[in-house]
């Protein structure tokens, strides 16, 4: 039960901190002001317009009396002192009270008017209406064969202090909850500018001086956050750097030695020894490329298509087909992710004859589908072709110039874009099927 309820909550509240943090500084505001509104409304006002109401009925009863009597003289000179103390009119009709019923559903004010009026006069000889004059409220009593309307001010049974009470309740708790909502913005946005920098950082982009504001505890996230950023971002460059630095140091000794094989009197060793110092260059190239793939490139609005029709004309391959229906812009690292879709584009080369590529778009995410009609992969070997240096074995004699790289740099580039890569045997065209899906 509180599990059904307590999900029920989860459902309506609003997930920001920003409202969450609203709904708690205005919610008890609200209630108060509702539970005080109730009460006053209860106790002084239905209860103050009651005695009012009371004693004005007495009023009119004492009137029709007085109005039933003979004595005409005394009559109009009533009629004239309760004109100019009370502003009263008063006129004595022959006619049949109204048989329309004025009395408003809702209004405290016509319910105990029509309760005193009942008490005191009987069920069917009053007539009221307090809304045909907007200050003047018109009651109709029988009294013996006549009719007397007295019209009188409406304020002798409405208490005017309801309207500025309402105002003085309202008006407080809105500005309470106006500078509530300038203090939380600005207390929350500091923690919107942090939870945005992790999120950018994460996907990979280079987050640079993050401005430490708001409350001591948000500061200090922000701070250290700041500094744990700088440090990987150190970390990163040093790294390729090193790797980038070994790999082209060792280059220029491999060409010598290159060239000393081709002096070389026994050519069947020199022809094996130059094929391993070609692995040996060919997994050189691969590391720089790995490094340079490490290197900060900035996020920018990226045409995927565009991409795909690069890679296209640089392969100019009667192999490779697009298929390509819908135009895709995504914020990303355009040369990263050339390289990510070049490398799988590559293996389906390598390792199949047709590779066709084609996309899809869903509302927060683009799916692009690399499919080729080759050998596929095994299973249990899924995990095994995303690890570095990672070969399967029948590939050697397949494509010697490969090193295992191509497929964890790919799934690096996806991952750092937020997005996912996948690998399934479900294409139609009976080969591997890589699916890999980007945020949009
Ligand atoms: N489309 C494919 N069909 C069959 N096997 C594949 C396919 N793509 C990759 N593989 C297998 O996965 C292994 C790892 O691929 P990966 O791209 O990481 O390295 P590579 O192609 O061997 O070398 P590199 O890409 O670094 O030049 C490959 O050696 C190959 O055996
Ligand atoms: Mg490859």
């Amino acid at each position: 039960m509180s599990f059904g309820l307590s999900n029920i909550f989860k459902k309506i509240l609003p997930t920001g901190l920003f409202y969450r943090s609203l709904i708690i500084v205005a919610a008890p505001t609200i209630i108060l002001q509702i539970i005080i509104t109730i009460a006053f409304f209860d106790s002084i006002w239905i209860k103050a317009n009651k005695g009012l109401t009371r004693s004005l009925v007495g009023e009119l009863k004492t009137l029709s009396d007085i109005y039933t009597g003979k004595d005409l003289v005394q009559i109009n000179y009533l009629t004239e002192q309760f004109k100019y103390n009370f502003d009263y009119v008063i006129n004595i009709k022959d006619e049949k009270l109204p048989i329309t019923v004025k009395e408003r559903k809702y209004s405290p004010m016509d319910r105990s008017l029509r309760r005193e009026l009942k008490s005191v006069f009987g069920n069917s000889n009053y007539w009221f209406d307090t809304i045909k004059h907007e200050d003047v409220v018109e009651v109709q009593v029988k009294s013996n064969d006549k009719i007397i309307q007295i019209l009188f001010p409406r304020e002798r049974i409405a208490p005017s202090s309801v309207r500025l009470f309402v105002f003085w309740i309202t008006f407080p708790s809105l500005l309470l909850i106006s500078i509530a909502i300038i203090f939380l913005k600005n207390q929350t946005r500091p923690i919107i500018n942090l939870a945005e920098a992790a999120e950018k950082f994460g996907k990979g982009d280079y987050v640079s001086g993050i401005r430490p504001s708001g409350a001591s505890e948000i500061r200090k996230a922000a701070y250290e956050f700041d500094r744990m950023a700088k440090r990987i971002d150190r970390h990163l460059k040093q790294r390729s750097q090193m790797l980038s630095g070994i790999s082209h140091d060792l280059r220029t000794p491999l060409t010598r030695l290159k060239l000393q094989l081709a002096m070389l009197n026994q050519k069947d060793l020199s022809i094996k020894m130059s094929k391993d110092i070609d692995e040996m260059e060919s997994m050189l190239n691969s590391y720089l490329q790995f490094a340079e793939s490490q290197i900060q490139e900035d996020s920018v609005a990226t045409n995927i298509n565009k991409i795909f029709t690069e890679i296209a004309s640089e392969k100019n391959s009667k192999n490779f087909h697009l298929d390509l229906p819908v135009q895709i812009v995504l914020v990303g690292r355009k040369n990263s992710l050339k390289r990510c879709f070049n490398n799988i584009i590559e293996n389906g080369l390598n390792y199949a004859e047709n590779v066709y590529v084609s996309m899809s778009k869903s509302t927060n995410k683009l799916n692009v589908f690399i499919d080729d009609d080759g050998p596929g992969i095994p299973l249990n070997q899924y995990k095994n072709v995303f690890k570095p240096f990672y070969r399967l074995d029948e590939s050697r004699n397949l494509n010697n110039a490969g090193v295992g790289l191509g497929m964890s740099i790919a799934e690096d580039i996806v991952r750092s874009h937020g997005g996912n890569i996948e690998l399934s045997a479900s294409s139609k065209h009976k080969g591997l099927q890589v699916k890999i899906s980007l945020p949009l």
